[in-house]
């Protein structure tokens, strides 16, 4: 259903994503890995098109989705809703309409201009905010709501364009443990019951075991690694972040890039 094939940005001289081929033939959990600056969220923004690719193709069902413009772009850009780690709401609007912006770009301007929403999506929106276990938030100004419940409302607004995937860059990067957790179990339900694909970027190695069916692993622009979180050896995740022995699968990608940083220095140069 999505391939993604030899898919390259360079930005400048420097190749953020370098000849990425991903094959994905069912709706899957994905999370990708990889150290900071390893062309994750390139990757992620390329697929849905916020930032455009230099080279290769984003095949969906059979289309490219690299050469969509206009109604069409828009179109694919609600058939794979992004989740951002600062979940991007608005503060001060209640949950309900915030929930409810996931509908714009399918509804007029001047009814979007007026917030006249329909009472149907109203209702669909209360029963997503329900099913992820924050209805009663629903009034509330978004600013006022945990972390945890916030990324949930930014997951409800996904969930309102009815999307076929969902890509999530760091949705848990900013959360404590336990709405880490909360957080990472809704993408994992609404992929199981709704047989949506997730993919998402990753800050921990163990998180990306726990939750997702298959791994991908990037290094400087390059997949290292695609498979199965018991295909992952720990060898091969040190070779993902290029990190010494003192690696461990808590660790995030920012601090293995501080051992690592550390470990580069005190070592002796040696010809
Ligand atoms: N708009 C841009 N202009 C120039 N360089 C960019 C731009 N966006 C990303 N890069 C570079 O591309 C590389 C990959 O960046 P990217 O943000 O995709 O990494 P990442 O794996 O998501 O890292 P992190 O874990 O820190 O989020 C980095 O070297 C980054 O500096
Ligand atoms: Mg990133």
């Amino acid at each position: 259903m999505l391939h993604i094939d030899l898919l390259t940005k360079t930005f400048g001289h420097h190749t953020a994503v370098d000849r990425a081929t991903i094959r994905v033939d069912r709706p899957m959990m994905i999370g990708v890995i990889g150290r900071s600056g390893a062309g994750k969220s390139t990757l992620l923004r390329m697929l849905n098109r916020l930032e455009d690719s230099t080279s290769g193709a984003i095949r969906f069902e059979g289309r490219d989705v690299t050469r969509l413009a206009g109604a069409d772009k828009r179109a694919w850009q609600a058939d794979c809703a992004m989740i951002f780690q600062q979940f991007n709401l608005v503060p001060r609007m209640d949950v309900v309409s915030n929930v409810l912006h996931g509908t714009l770009n399918r509804r007029s301007t001047l009814a979007s201009l007026f917030s006249l929403y329909p009472t149907a999506d109203i209702h669909r929106a209360i029963d997503i905010l329900d099913r992820l276990g924050i209805a009663e938030h629903a009034p509330k100004r978004a600013e006022a709501l945990s972390g945890g419940q916030q990324q949930r409302v930014a997951i409800a607004r996904a969930l309102m364009q009815d999307p076929k995937i969902i890509l999530a860059d760091e949705p848990i990067a900013s959360l404590d443990p336990m709405n880490a957790q909360v957080v990472m179990e809704a993408l994992r339900r609404i992929h199981e019951e709704d047989g949506r694909m997730v993919i998402a970027n990753l800050h921990t190695l163990d998180t990306a075991r726990r939750y997702c069916d298959r791994v991908i692993g990037m290094r400087d622009g390059r997949i290292v690694f695609d498979g199965t979180p018991a295909q992952l050896t720990t060898g091969m995740a040190r070779e993902i972040y290029g990190a010494d022995a003192r690696f461990s699968e808590e660790a995030t990608s920012t601090e293995i890039e501080a051992i690592d940083r550390v470990t580069t220095r005190q070592m002796p140069i040696t010809a």
